[in-house]
């Protein structure tokens, strides 16, 4: 099939090439010029495993092209997919812009029948509203052209994005019931057959519940891992070690065991926008979603948890001393530092007067540009900031490490070269990758999030913190 992407980013990279390898003919289009020669280049703007080498195979078998000319872009694409980016407006909700101008684009440009599908996330009632923009370029043009628009929202993970498009465990589509709708739908259902080979994994239904189905998702999601976080603050205050409780409450079926980890807060380009975008749209039609006000509350406080702990450690002035940061990207996998824990982190410590390396194994490029935007404010800061080289390198002198992203190298350290390397062994681990007790035993200081149950603060430690000068009584109590 001949199919055309407008939005050349995660979604609409990841989606047009994984359909380029099934055999399709793709036109990926961008507004963006420097994206798109660099992909006519081989370039990928992003980090994803796996994404480059199959955008070149693709690319130059001829199935997949880049262009910044909407109208070759229209012509190509028996289906358009609009996977333009809907980020947070002002006031919290969805902004729209860019999928309302792909609607505008492609209804001054087509001369022909087409497939119109929403794949990025936006609220209920959006695809009517596309509808109607096509349909007024159209009347303009005096021309009446059959067309249709569709919801398939995406659920692909960064970092594993190419898997989760391939394998997918579902794909949601939105069709209505008109003779258009029942077109729309017979060429869907070809297009995704290599993906239903096994089983059928499309699930059919309105438009408006494909548009829900999407942000309920993220806001499910969401809601485990703020449930999970105040659990295990909780549990640092009870004595109680909250991977226990993980492992109790995930045996349940009911449950699951996913999406159960406590950390030191979400971040990324989709759930704090999509639930802010879902609690502006509930509150515009009446309803407050309680639920997902706290949700949204609790993931704030979160995010300021490991630097609570470094202070309630060290003390409120944070001048004279080092920390190292392992991880930079909101998750592991992937360089996007959008609404990343590591920043409000960061800002933290240099706030506070702290210096700070930092090492990411594949964001530092990314991290830099939005690190030093976040500092721009306060005199001097980035001068306090040594982007380092290696996760060794980024240890030296530091009177404690601080691990914010779970990435696979940082799972089984050499902890006595850690200790050669820092000038204090003292762990703050925001995503409890270690065990407490072997650290400990190790000769380690460590605070992991909820893991008070086995993380007696050893009788040295005691010394470091009458040093520090500590003066946040009550926190540091909270910690023990
Ligand atoms: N990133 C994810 O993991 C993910 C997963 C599922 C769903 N989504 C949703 O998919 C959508 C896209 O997200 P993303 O992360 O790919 O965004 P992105 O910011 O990476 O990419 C969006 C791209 O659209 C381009 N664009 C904007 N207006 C355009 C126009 N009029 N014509 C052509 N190109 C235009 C931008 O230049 C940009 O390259 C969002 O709604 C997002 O919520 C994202």
């Amino acid at each position: 099939m001949n199919i055309s992407i407008i939005g050349t980013g995660y979604v609409g990279l990841v989606t047009g090439t994984c359909l380029a390898e099934l055999g399709n003919h793709v036109c990926c289009l961008d507004i963006d010029q420097e994206k798109i020669a660099g992909l006519n280049r081989g370039l990928i703007p992003f980090h994803e495993p796996g994404l480059s080498q199959l955008v070149e195979r693709n690319r130059l078998a001829g199935r997949l092209f880049f262009t910044t000319d909407i109208k070759t872009s229209v012509d190509h694409g028996d289906i358009q997919f609009i996977a333009v980016g809907t980020p947070s407006a002002e006031n919290g909700s969805a902004d729209m812009q860019y999928v309302l101008a792909a609607a505008r684009s492609i209804g001054r440009y087509m001369i022909r029948h087409k497939i119109i599908i929403d794949k990025s996330t936006v609220p209920v009632g959006t695809a009517e509203k596309v509808r109607s923009i096509i349909q007024s370029e159209l009347s303009q043009r005096d021309l009446q052209i059959p067309f249709s628009v569709v919801s398939n929202p995406e659920f692909l993970k960064e970092g594993a994005a190419i898997e989760d498009f391939m394998h997918p465990d579902r794909i949601v589509i939105g069709c209505d019931d008109t003779e258009a709708g029942k077109h729309a739908r017979s060429t869907l259902r070809q297009l995704y057959a290599p993906f239903n080979r096994n089983h059928e994994r499309t699930f059919w239904t309105d438009v408006r519940s494909a548009e829900f189905i999407k942000y309920a998702s993220n806001a499910m999601l969401a809601t485990r891992i703020s449930f999970m976080n105040e659990l295990a603050n909780l549990a640092e205050r009870i004595g109680v070690d909250i991977e226990a409780v993980r492992h109790g409450i995930g045996s349940d079926p009911r449950i699951g065991k996913s999406f159960l980890y406590a950390g030191c807060g979400y971040g990324g380009s989709c759930f704090p926008k999509d639930i802010q975008a879902l609690r502006h749209a509930s509150h515009e039609s009446g309803q407050e979603l309680l639920v997902l006000a706290a949700v949204e509350a609790a993931n704030r406080i979160q995010k300021r948890v490991i630097g609570e702990k470094v202070v309630s450690r060290f003390g409120d002035d944070l001048s004279g001393c080092h920390f190292a940061v392992w991880g930079l990207a909101f998750k592991p996998n992937t360089d996007d530092m959008r609404e990343a824990p590591s920043r409000v982190l960061l800002l933290e410590l240099i706030e506070r007067g702290a210096t700070v390396a930092v090492y990411d194994p594949v964001a530092m490029k990314e991290a830099h540009r939005v690190i030093t935007e976040d500092c721009a404010e306060i005199p001097g800061a980035i001068n306090r900031i040594r982007f380092a080289t290696d996760p060794v390198d980024v240890l030296k002198d530091a009177d404690a490490l601080i691990v914010v992203t779970e990435w696979k190298v940082f799972l089984s350290p050499d902890f006595d070269q850690l200790k050669r390397e820092m000038k204090t062994p003292i762990i703050f681990d925001g995503r409890n990758l270690y065990d407490p007790t072997l650290l400990i035993k190790a000769g380690f200081e460590y605070y992991g999030i909820g893991r008070t149950a086995v993380n007696k603060i050893p009788s040295t430690a005691q010394n470091h913190i009458s040093r520090a000068r500590i003066t946040n009584q009550h926190s540091y109590q909270s910690i023990n």
